[in-house]
């Protein structure tokens, strides 16, 4: 406890009064404001004729009593980091980072590494429910799983997520999954109507598929994956939130599956960026006409990337039109991860 001045205000004009004191710079925000009675004393940062100005306007007292300091925690990581990081290396440090489950995953620059433990050990700090701290590589291969290395606590990288209610167990060694797709994921989920054949082309550990399932009860949802350590979480993850009559997962290629499957769906889901494009045929194929294909890419700019599509439909046989796009995250400077959703006229 340590002894301040304080102003002490009877407590139906506490709330104002401590509007006007922090607006005015006086508050003291390293103690806790005392209740003592019918009257509460909010710590200063000293007397002047600016803080006695407010005694008779507000019937308040000044005078000296203990106050309890306040431990402030830190608001950011970088704020957490500025006495241990140099200052140069300091601008840095993320402002961002996913949390996943009870793990943090967090893009570190290379000048960072060999404060890599450091930034782990601060962020479990901050965050007491974390299990580990992952630090990202590259996303890599067909089954796009990144490359991941514990900076901090457990070498355990299997979680499970809570997104728009849903719950995904997964792995982030062996599975891909990418939070930052969830606003676009709730987007499509909300415009599937009942009596939908929905395809989830490329589906992971289930997060469109069950989300869509959940949201739209009256729609059939196909789910395919080839990488089978996703498959068997989008297994489970189907069990988990109970959609099992809704899902049907299939694990393999899509290509393969798909055979015969012509003008089978209402809905195409194309989350494959990095090479959605060449599966268009596929999608084009098994997409009813006036069907919607939602086609994920990785590209620069949304005009280049929605004419090359469109011309790449053509020269497929068939005739598109973009009815909606944007980006949905950058993944590079001027590089972003897009949707384009893509109407089958024929
Ligand atoms: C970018 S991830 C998207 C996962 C999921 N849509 C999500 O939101 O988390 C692409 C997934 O497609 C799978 N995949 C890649 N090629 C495939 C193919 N030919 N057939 C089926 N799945 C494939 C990968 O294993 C990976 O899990």
């Amino acid at each position: 406890m340590n002894e301040r001045y304080a102003i002490k205000v009877p407590k139906e004009r506490a709330e104002n009064l401590k509007r006007k004191l922090s607006s005015m710079g006086i508050l003291d925000a390293g103690y806790k404001p005392i209740r003592r009675d019918e009257w509460i004393y909010f710590p200063v940062k000293g007397v002047g004729e600016e803080l006695e100005k407010l005694v008779p306007e507000y019937g308040a007292e000044i005078e000296k009593t203990s106050f309890e300091p306040r431990i402030l925690k830190p608001r950011s990581l970088k704020e957490s980091l500025k006495d241990v990081i140099p200052k140069d290396l300091l601008t840095l440090v993320p402002s961002s980072y996913d949390l996943i489950g009870d793990l943090i995953l967090i893009e570190l620059p290379n000048e960072l590494e060999g404060y890599s433990r450091i930034i782990g050990e601060t962020l479990m700090k901050l965050h007491p429910r974390v299990k580990s701290v992952l630090a990202k590589g590259e996303t890599i291969g067909e089954y796009r799983v990144r490359r991941i290395r514990v900076i901090a606590g457990s070498q355990e990288a299997e979680t499970i997520h809570r997104e728009h209610g849903c719950l995904y167990r997964l792995d982030l060694r062996k599975a891909f999954f990418n939070p930052r797709f969830s606003g676009e994921r709730l987007r499509v989920a909300e415009i599937v109507k009942p009596g939908e054949d929905v395809l989830d082309m490329f589906a992971g550990v289930g997060p469109f598929s069950i989300l869509i399932a959940k949201k739209c009860p009256g729609c059939r949802v196909t789910a395919i994956e080839l990488n089978p350590d996703a498959y068997h979480y989008l297994v489970q993850n189907i069990r988990l939130n109970k959609v099992e009559g809704l899902v049907t997962a299939i694990h393999g290629n899509a290509r393969e599956v798909l055979r015969s499957k012509k003008n089978s769906f209402d809905r195409v889901i194309m989350d494959l960026p990095h090479n959605s494009v060449d599966f268009l045929d596929l999608g084009l194929e098994v997409c009813r006409p006036q069907g919607i294909i939602h086609l994920y890419v990785a590209d620069t700019s949304i005009q280049e990337v929605s004419e090359k599509v469109e011309k790449r439909a053509a020269s497929l046989g068939h005739s598109v039109v973009v009815e909606f796009a944007r980006e949905v995250m950058a993944i590079a400077p001027r590089r972003y991860t897009m949707v384009l959703d893509l109407r089958k006229r024929c």
